[in-house]
């Protein structure tokens, strides 16, 4: 499976992944999940969000024991943010069938449509549209770089963009989700564990700070008569940082657009965007209102207009405790008697985590022995993956099977 998805989306130079959601390299992953539903024989399915099932079993049964991922990604993601989680779904699938599993419920594997968010700015689309956490109205209005809409790349893509919309009857078949993903943090490597559990999920959003100044001439513009929107928001990134690093936070701009973007004309306009996230929710509203007060004070300071626009934004998830309790009692049994499978909070979002409000989910985490994610430095150890594999066969045997 490695090797199929291997040369998806992958940029020759960056050796990152490119995999935004409905082009040309999202389509070949898709091919390939429907691909590998078919050889093993699943009924699949294409939602009307553009989420694909893989089904063992009847999905209008109910109680259906869910597993899955996401296979998109940021711009040059790593190999394993997402597609891990999908494969391991597959070779569990595989694992559990050459134990003999005698399945008593459903079973499903997931791939979740547009999960980072890279192309239309707003992560777990697929998700937020099926839970209804985002309305069609709003979906609508999401648009790329290019200007392109959500309905017009659907569209393109072949995928009827009128059907999008919450789907409780799909989601009322799911008894439990569970999905694994490779850790995006250094927790496992540090406590020498290969396989750990999620805890909750960090509220976090995404703000875009829109600077307005005045384009003129970068040579002949006297320093005292500019107002030049890079210089206030180049003080805001540093209070981002301040604001963060004073309340135990995280807060990134990574992502900024130019205009008139010449190297000899003082822009008009400089957007940043901000990603803030913190462990409860009154710490990230601090966090975030002194990075917006500051840079009021340094768009002010420079006569430039200053618009914040929040983009998006997901609670704290506290994942469910029963599920989170039976997947350590499964896992546990595996282990010395003394031995706890680790249990991780993370400041990353996921699909089972806007699922979480509607049914009951949970997260497995394979270790990450650098925990660089997000770039194509991320890794997992093929034996840290192999037992990946192995504690979801467990999970989904403990929770599927008789
Ligand atoms: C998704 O990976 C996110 O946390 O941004
Ligand atoms: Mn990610
Ligand atoms: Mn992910």
């Amino acid at each position: 499976m490695w090797r199929e998805l291997q040369p998806i989306g992958r940029h020759p130079g960056s050796g990152g992944y490119r995999r935004f959601a409905w082009t040309g390299a999202d389509r070949d992953c898709r091919d390939w999940f429907e691909e590998q539903a078919r050889t093993r024989g699943l009924t699949y399915e294409l939602d009307r969000n553009g989420n694909q099932w893989a089904w063992l079993g009847d999905p209008a049964a109910g109680d259906a024991v869910v597993t899955g991922s996401h296979l998109d990604s940021v711009p040059d993601g790593g190999a394993f943010d997402g597609p891990l989680g999908v494969v391991s779904s597959f070779a569990a699938l595989d694992e559990l069938r050459s134990r003999n599993a005698e399945f008593a419920k459903p079973l499903a594997i997931v791939n979740f449509g547009d999960e980072e968010g890279a192309r239309f700015g707003l992560a777990c689309v697929g998700s937020r549209l099926a839970a209804g956490e985002l309305t069609v109205e709003a979906a609508r209005q999401l648009r790329d770089g290019d200007g392109v809409s959500l309905p017009q790349a659907m569209e393109a893509a072949g995928h009827d963009p009128d059907a999008i919309g919450a789907d409780p009857e799909r989601l009322a078949r799911i008894g439990a989700f569970v999905e694994l993903h490779v850790e995006q943090g250094r927790a496992l490597d540090l406590s020498g564990d290969r396989v750990g559990i999620a805890s909750a999920i960090w509220p976090h959003g995404r703000w875009r700070f829109d600077f307005r100044g005045e384009a003129n001439h970068a040579g002949t513009t006297r320093l005292v008569d500019r107002r030049d929107p890079m210089l206030s928001y180049a003080e805001t990134v540093l209070a981002a940082r301040r604001e963060a690093a004073l309340a135990g936070a995280v807060a990134t701009f990574g992502k900024i657009a130019v205009e008139p973007n010449g190297v000899n004309a003082i822009p008009s306009l400089v957007r940043g965007w901000l990603d803030s996230r913190a462990a409860d929710q009154a710490t990230l509203d601090t966090v975030v209102s002194g990075i917006e007060k500051a840079a009021r004070e340094y768009a002010d300071e420079h006569g430039v207009q200053l618009d914040v626009v929040r983009e998006s934004f997901t609670p704290v998830v506290e994942f469910e405790h029963a599920l989170r309790d039976e997947i350590a009692r499964i896992l546990g049994r595996e282990k010395e008697a003394d031995l706890k499978v680790p249990v991780l909070g993370t400041g990353a979002g996921h699909d089972a985590g806007i699922l979480s409000g509607s049914i009951p989910t949970a997260m497995l985490f394979v270790r990450n022995p650098t925990g660089v994610s997000h770039s194509p430095a991320e890794y997992a150890a093929e034996d840290d993956c192999v037992a990946g594999v192995t504690a979801l066969a467990d999970v989904l045997e403990g929770l599927a099977c008789t």
